[in-house]
C-alpha cells in the first residue's frame, strides 16, 4: 500500500484544466450497449478502475470491447443476448454502480451468475437491489440475505412491477429501469428525485419511457421489449471530480480555475447550489447539450469569507457523492452549518458521515454527529499546524481525494493512506494537482 505525505499548502494557481470522464454516464453506456443491437461508438469514456471493471464483466457476459484511437467500441448483443458459461463469477471490484446497474440486466440469464466485489463492495447493501429485481421473476440468493457474495438465476417469465424508490438512490432506480427493458409489458417506478441519466440515455435512443415529474418524485413508466439499435455516444467531464478542484480553488489563495467540458445535469449539480448557497460563485460557461445531457466550463475563483448553511434535505441526493467536500469547505465557514437525513452517507465506499466526523475531530474542528446528520462548527481562521494520519483502512477514493484537498488548502504535515484508491474513479486526480502546481 502506498501512501502520500503532503507537507505544504499549493501555491496561487490560474489554469483551464479537464477532468476524468463521468463515471455514471461511462457505466452507463455501457451497460446499455451490451443491449443494443450493432456497433457502438463511446468517445471519452472514463478509464477508472470502476470502468475497467465494467468492462471485464461485460466481456466475460460475451460482449465485445475494443478501442482505437482512444474511442472505444462495443459490439452489443441485442436485449437479453449475455452469451456465457455455465458457473461464471463476475468481479464487479469497487463498484457499486457497476454491480447493482448488471444485475438489471440479467433478471432473464438462463444460467446461476455469481457476483462478487471488494472488501468495501462486499460490506454494501445488496438486498435493496434483489427485493425489486425478486418481484420481476429472479432468483437471488444472498451472503447473510444482504450482501456480496450474491448468486442470481434468471427467469424466462418475467412480469412487470409496480416498484416505490424511496431513497432517492439512481442506483436501485436504474437497476430496475434496467430490468424493465427486459421485461415485457409496463414497469411503473415512483421514484425519489435522484440523479437521472439513464432516464436522460433511454429518451436520447428515443426507447418508450415517459417520466413525469412530481415535487418529490418523479414516475417512470417503461414499456419493455423493444429492441433498439447501436449508437453513438459522448461521455462530459464528471462533476463529482470536479468539486475536489472547486473547493481548492475556493480556499486558496489568489487562484482561478477553468474545468472544460463538465456534466451539469441538474440532478447532479447540488453541490454547486449549496457552496453557492454558502457565498461560493462558481459560475457555468457555454452551456450546451450533448447526447441528451447538460455541458458546460466550470469557472471558480478563490474566496474569503463562508457562510454556514442549514443543507436543505432536498438537494441530498443530488450531492450525495459530494457531502465530504462540502464538509471541509464548511470547516471554513462562520458559523454552525447543519446537514441531516444523511443516513445513506454511511452505505457509500465507506461509512462517510462518521469517517468524516473523525476526520474533521482530528484537524480539530468541532463537530456533532448523529445517526444520519452533522453539524460542524466552522472557523474562517482556521488552519492546520500539527501531524495527521489518515489511514483510509476502507480505501475509499473520495475519502483520499477530501484529505488531500484538505492538507493542500489547510496546512499541517498530512500523511494519507492507500493512494491507489482514486483510481476508482479519478485516475487523472493527482496529475491534474501536479499540473495546477503542486510537487509530490
Ligand atoms: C450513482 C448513484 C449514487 C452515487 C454513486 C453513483 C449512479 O449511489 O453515490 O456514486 O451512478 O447511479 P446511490 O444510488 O446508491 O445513492
Amino acid at each position: 500500500m502506498t501512501r502520500i505525505v503532503i507537507k505544504r499548502k499549493i501555491k496561487s494557481f490560474n489554469k483551464i484544466i479537464t477532468v476524468d470522464s463521468d463515471k455514471s454516464l461511462s457505466i452507463r453506456s455501457l451497460l446499455i450497449g451490451s443491449q443494443s443491437y450493432g456497433l457502438c461508438k463511446i468517445k471519452n469514456l472514463s478509464q477508472s478502475g470502476d470502468i475497467l471493471s465494467t468492462i471485464k464483466g461485460l466481456r466475460k457476459l460475451g460482449i465485445k470491447i475494443f478501442f482505437k484511437n482512444k474511442i472505444c467500441y462495443l459490439y452489443g448483443n441485442g436485449l437479453n443476448g449475455f452469451k456465457y458459461k455455465k458457473n461464471i463469477s463476475i468481479d464487479a471490484g469497487n463498484s457499486g454502480t457497476f454491480a447493482r446497474l448488471l444485475l438489471g440486466l440479467i433478471i432473464k440469464s438462463p444460467h446461476e451468475i455469481r457476483l462478487v466485489g471488494d472488501n468495501s463492495l462486499t460490506k454494501r447493501d445488496f438486498k435493496r437491489i434483489a427485493d425489486p429485481l425478486k418481484q420481476f421473476g429472479a432468483k437471488f440468493k444472498l451472503k447473510n440475505k444482504n450482501n456480496l457474495p450474491l448468486k442470481v438465476i434468471g427467469s424466462e417469465y418475467l412480469k412487470p412491477i409496480n416498484y416505490f424508490e424511496k431513497r432517492g438512490s439512481a442506483q436501485c432506480k436504474s437497476s430496475v429501469i434496467l430490468a424493465a427493458l427486459n421485461t415485457p409489458g409496463n414497469t411503473i417506478i415512483t421514484a425519489k428525485k435522484s440523479r437521472n441519466h439513464t432516464e436522460l440515455f433511454l429518451k436520447y435512443l428515443k426507447l418508450p419511457i415517459k417520466v413525469t415529474g412530481k415535487k418529490e418524485y418523479d414516475i417512470i413508466k417503461i414499456s419493455g421489449e423493444n429492441q433498439f439499435k447501436s449508437f453513438d455516444y459522448e461521455i462530459p467531464g464528471d462533476i463529482s471530480s470536479s468539486a475536489f478542484f472547486i473547493v481548492l480553488t475556493l480556499l486558496s489563495k489568489n487562484s482561478k480555475l477553468r474545468i472544460k467540458n463538465v456534466n451539469i445535469n441538474p440532478s447532479r449539480t447540488g453541490f454547486i447550489k449549496i457552496i453557492n448557497k454558502m457565498g461560493a460563485n462558481v459560475k457555468f460557461i457555454n452551456k450546451r447539450h450533448v447526447c441528451g445531457e447538460k455541458l458546460a466550463d466550470v469557472f471558480v475563483k478563490s474566496q474569503n469569507n463562508f457562510k454556514p448553511i442549514n443543507c436543505p434535505v432536498k438537494l441530498n441526493s443530488n450531492a450525495i457523492d459530494e457531502f465530504l467536500i462540502i464538509f471541509l469547505l464548511a470547516t471554513k465557514a462562520s458559523g454552525v452549518s447543519s446537514f441531516k437525513k444523511l443516513e445513506e452517507l454511511n452505505k457509500k465506499e465507506s461509512p462517510r458521515l462518521k469517517l468524516a466526523s473523525n476526520i474533521l475531530k482530528k484537524i480539530g474542528v468541532k463537530v456533532k454527529l448523529g445517526p444520519g446528520s452533522i453539524k460542524i462548527f466552522g472557523n474562517p481562521k482556521l488552519s492546520i499546524n500539527k501531524k495527521i494520519l489518515i489511514n483510509n483502512y476502507y480505501k475509499d477514493h473520495r475519502i483520499f481525494m477530501t484529505s488531500v484537498i484538505a492538507a493542500l488548502s489547510l496546512g499541517g504535515k498530512w500523511t494519507i493512506e492507500d493512494k491507489e484508491s482514486h483510481i476508482s474513479s479519478f485516475p487523472s486526480f493527482l496529475r491534474i494537482l501536479q499540473k495546477i502546481g503542486y510537487n509530490f
